[in-house]
């Protein structure tokens, strides 16, 4: 039998009072660490199989096993899903070995991953992060993604983002984070009584385990005609 998740607990009592500046910093400036050789050479191989394909095409972002991004690509065969993690351990365990064709799992670090695809012009249809880690201590605050200075290339990335997270504040963070960057924002809880669809491992278990979990959803930005 699987063991109870225990809840997020933090001493953060709500949005991190240095949410607004850190997410304006990042705005301001391009981050500059160098690139992993490891991400380039994952990213390459992978670009390849992204260039031959012409349909949508999803991103399944800290996929763990990558049992959410086989469930999105059964749920959407017209497009090509990619699932990233940085754990070998994780990635692909209990996945069947006949994959359909329009999944492919990568084991890359998505502060590298993001930014090659920015540079590769990727365009993406869907953009989902599923359960990142939380970091609840307020000194981690950089390490939530919001907050981290990848934040606005995974925005380049565009199409329709949705983010879930079985601790409130990190829902109420990203949210303020893609108003700060202009983007509309909506914000739903659920819980295992209602009807949400499971997408993935830590998601189902963090319903068994009576949990609420929070839903952050932003439609693809709007082109601006003539652009500005
Ligand atoms: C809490 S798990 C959630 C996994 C999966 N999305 C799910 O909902 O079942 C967070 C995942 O993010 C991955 N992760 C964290 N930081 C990462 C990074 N910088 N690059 C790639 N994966 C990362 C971890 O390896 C882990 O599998």
């Amino acid at each position: 039998m699987q063991q109870p998740s225990r809840t997020v607990t933090s001493s953060q009592p709500g949005v991190h009072p240095a949410l607004a500046r850190t997410v304006a910093r990042h705005l301001r400036q391009t981050w500059q660490r160098p690139l992993s050789g490891h991400s380039q050479q994952a990213f390459a191989v992978m670009a390849e199989s992204v260039a031959a394909w012409s349909g949508p095409l999803i991103l399944d972002a800290g996929c763990g096993t990558g049992a959410s991004s086989l469930q999105l690509a059964l749920d959407h065969p017209e497009a090509l899903v990619v699932g990233v993690d940085k754990s070998r351990a994780r990635l692909g365990r209990g996945l069947a070995e006949d994959c359909p064709d329009n999944l492919l799992l990568v084991r890359a670090d998505l502060v590298d991953f993001w930014r090659l695809a920015a540079a590769a012009d990727w365009k993406l249809a869907r953009h989902y992060l599923l359960y990142p880690n939380p970091w609840p201590k307020p000194g981690h605050l950089g390490r939530r993604w919001h907050a981290h200075p990848v934040f606005p290339t995974l925005l380049a990335l565009g199409g329709e983002l949705e983010l879930r997270t079985n601790w409130e504040t990190y829902a109420r963070e990203w949210q303020q984070a893609l108003l700060l960057h202009g983007r509309v924002v909506e914000v739903d809880s659920f819980d295992a009584g209602v009807a949400e669809t499971v997408v993935s491992p830590f998601e189902r278990k963090y319903l068994a385990s009576g949990q609420r979990c929070w839903c952050v959803r932003s439609p693809a930005p709007v082109a601006v005609a003539g652009g500005l």
